[in-house]
């Protein structure tokens, strides 16, 4: 046949992925999450380079194997360039141009926070141009208006940590292991979110701050621990409740201006905390509410993957839009 086989690759953080692509039909996504960095209480850099060493090409020859199509059909190879830890993009850099150079097929890069943004095209339903997005992740916390598929503009973003390390930061004060953010979602939904009260943050314009929440919780927890010892175990969820309270209501502060100024009512969500329940049903009866159209993608598009990479991919291959084999990943990258 004659369609187009794009291979792309994603290693910017603890997540090595590959997928391949037919004709903007993701057909796989195959991703080797790194368990190492548990019992770190964080992604330890080096030990993530390590690993997507170690990962890539199973992961590689499993989403070819997987498209049933052999090595010889791919039409180009992409990667992920930034943003990222170094050490784990240099991984997946080297061996997309290595690749492509054996098969003299062209290379493209990829952003990965564009490609968060794409995740909403790997399936129906698709959000309308403009729209507007917000991304949340472990690293990144930013509202961009998405003009077309490689026209995004930020409108907005954190300041100081991102949203996804605030909930795992917290986490962490709070005794639950790496990655928090999942357990305080768990815990909260048997807690009162109004139980205690964490700072809301408000910057100036569109822009973000969570570094606040985790101080605040810091020395309020060492106050109450003073009183009682077990105060943690016995207040958990409704101290899960109340600082995810906190977190969800700035997320949704800052997007409800974002549309009001720009006048856009489709709305999307994307990044790691997405999954975020507290979000997901906050936001699900805002959109109603406002009646904006909310897209949520699947959660396996949400958190980092190689289909996002793909689609990305896919664009860039419409337009031409290749790069040159002396290309270098970039740890900070814009839009
Ligand atoms: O997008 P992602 O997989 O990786 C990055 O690019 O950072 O996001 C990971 C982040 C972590 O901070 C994790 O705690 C958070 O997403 N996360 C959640 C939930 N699921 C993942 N935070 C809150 N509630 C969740 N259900
Ligand atoms: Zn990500």
């Amino acid at each position: 046949t004659n369609d187009i086989f794009i291979l792309a690759i994603e290693s910017s953080c603890d997540e090595t992925s590959a997928s391949v692509i037919a004709d903007g039909k993701v057909l796989n996504n195959i991703v080797a999450t790194q368990s190492v960095h548990e019992k770190y209480g964080g992604v330890v850099p080096e030990l993530a380079s390590r690993a997507h060493q170690e990962n890539l090409i199973p992961v590689v020859q499993e989403a070819i194997l997987t498209a049933g199509i052999s090595k010889s059909q791919l039409s180009a190879i992409a990667f992920t360039r930034g943003p990222g830890l170094m050490g784990s993009l240099l991984v997946g850099v080297s061996f997309a141009k290595a690749f492509a150079f054996s098969l003299d097929i062209p290379l493209i890069e990829v952003n990965h926070m564009n490609a968060h943004i794409l995740a909403h095209f790997i399936e129906d339903p698709k959000p309308n141009f403009p729209f507007i997005c917000l991304t949340v992740s472990g690293g990144h916390t930013q509202l961009v208006l998405v003009r077309d598929h490689l026209d995004m503009e930020v409108i907005g973003e954190t300041q100081d940590d991102a949203v996804g390390e605030a909930f795992d930061k917290t986490a962490k004060l709070l005794g639950l292991p790496y990655p928090g953010g999942p357990l305080i979602d768990k815990y909260a939904k048997e807690g009162n979110p109004k139980a205690y009260k964490f700072p809301i943050t408000r910057m100036p314009e569109l822009n973000y701050s969570f570094s606040g929440i985790k101080t605040a919780v810091l020395y309020f927890l060492r106050d109450q621990l003073k009183e009682n010892p077990k105060f943690i175990e016995e207040n958990l969820a409704d101290l899960c409740a109340s600082v995810q309270y906190s977190l969800v209501e700035m997320l949704l502060i800052k997007l409800k201006a974002a549309v009001k100024e720009y006048g856009v009512k489709e709305v999307a969500i994307a990044g790691g905390v997405s999954a975020n329940s507290g979000l997901r049903d906050t936001l699900t009866k805002l959109a109603v509410e406002k009646g904006w159209n909310l897209y949520i993608p699947k959660f396996e598009y949400c958190t980092d993957n190689a289909a996002m990479i793909a689609m990305a991919a896919h664009y860039k291959y419409l337009k031409g839009e290749f790069s040159s084999m002396d290309v270098t990943p970039l740890a900070k990258m814009k839009i």
